[in-house]
């Protein structure tokens, strides 16, 4: 029988490549740049899988030139780059990797948190500067984490994650989300459930943890800022469109915030200017870059594209539905 053809925009991992490459043919992207449009174009043609990253959009245009596809397994958790009905419409699977990053994306909530409060970023370079004259007292002061107020904004897995490592600041953690979590949920990291703008007059942290979703593009804008403490920081982890950059830019500028520390922007990799202040902490994107978590990733994206070759279910489909049709 003719082995599935698939094509990967990633070389992966040598653990998921050894997978994918006992049970189909594969083509991978092995650039260090990530592969133009018009690649990805010829290359899906005449395939029956595609494994993508989150740089590359799934939409119709695209379905439309591969009339084999049966699956696009995403490697990330988010997929706001997959038009997921546009897939069910065709009868291609979208699949996702979600829970395996939860904990590593938590640490680098955190890594962002604590340096952005204690001014990491201004004290590494004055110390590479070769312009540090020594201790001072009033050298580069931040601000305390602990013992203050976390409010976590969209209370799902990753944001349980962070909520739970708060215990160790000793500080006070509340949530928002759509729907309120169950009591247990609630108690296991204890965290107390508060309506929008109540957990935006009283947090000291704001940790973002919400999928984009037209719900939640530009959720954070200029009257979400206006209504922070100007004490307090903002930590973008979730997705760039959550966050109005513009509306962030000027609460910076207008002293609305104390600072921010951003993993995710509005039109990566473009960073707006009026981001690059001392206040600010930036990342390329990095939250779930451990070389453990991302392997796991790569490695589910080809366990759902094996399974569904098997004449399985791929475990962790975005449109189950499509078997309903079936
Ligand atoms: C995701 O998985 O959605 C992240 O943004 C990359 O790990």
């Amino acid at each position: 029988m003719p082995r599935p053809k698939v094509y990967s925009t990633h070389p992966l991992f040598d653990t998921a490549r050894k997978i994918l490459d006992a049970n189909c043919d594969v083509q991978y992207w092995v650039d260090a740049e990530r592969p133009a449009r018009e690649e990805v174009f010829r290359q899906v043609k005449d395939r029956e899988g595609v494994i993508c990253l989150l740089t590359e959009k799934i939409n119709e245009e695209l379905l439309r030139t591969a009339p084999k596809l049966r699956i696009v397994a995403n490697v990330a958790v988010g997929f706001d780059n997959i038009d997921v009905e546009a897939c069910t419409k065709r009868g291609v699977i979208a699949t996702n990797t979600p829970g395996v990053l939860d904990e590593t994306t938590a640490d680098f909530a955190w890594t962002l948190l604590l340096a952005v409060a204690r001014r990491l970023n201004e004290g590494e370079a004055l110390a590479r500067s070769g312009t540090w004259r020594g201790w001072n007292l009033d050298q580069l002061c931040g601000a305390d984490v602990w013992g203050k107020t976390l409010g976590i904004v969209g209370f799902g897995r990753i944001g349980r994650a962070v909520a739970r490592r708060a215990s160790g600041f000793q500080m006070k953690v509340i949530y928002t989300d759509a729907v309120r979590a169950p009591e247990d949920a609630e108690k296991s990291v204890n965290a107390e459930f508060r309506d929008m703008n109540s957990l935006l007059s009283d947090s000291d942290f704001i940790s973002l943890h919400v999928p984009l979703l037209p719900d939640t593009r530009g959720l954070f804008d200029a009257p979400k800022f206006y209504r922070m403490k100007p004490t307090a920081f903002l930590i973008n982890t979730s997705r760039g469109p959550v966050v109005d950059e513009a509306a962030l830019v000027a609460a910076l500028e207008n002293k609305k915030i104390a600072g921010a520390a951003l993993d995710v922007y509005e039109n990566e990799p473009f960073i707006h200017p009026g981001l690059k202040r001392p206040n600010v902490v930036l990342a390329p994107h990095l939250a779930s870059a451990s070389l453990e978590t991302r392997t796991k990733m790569a490695v589910m994206a080809a366990e759902n594209v094996i399974a569904l070759f098997k004449g399985q279910r791929p475990p962790n489909m975005l449109n189950p539905d499509i078997f309903k049709k079936r």
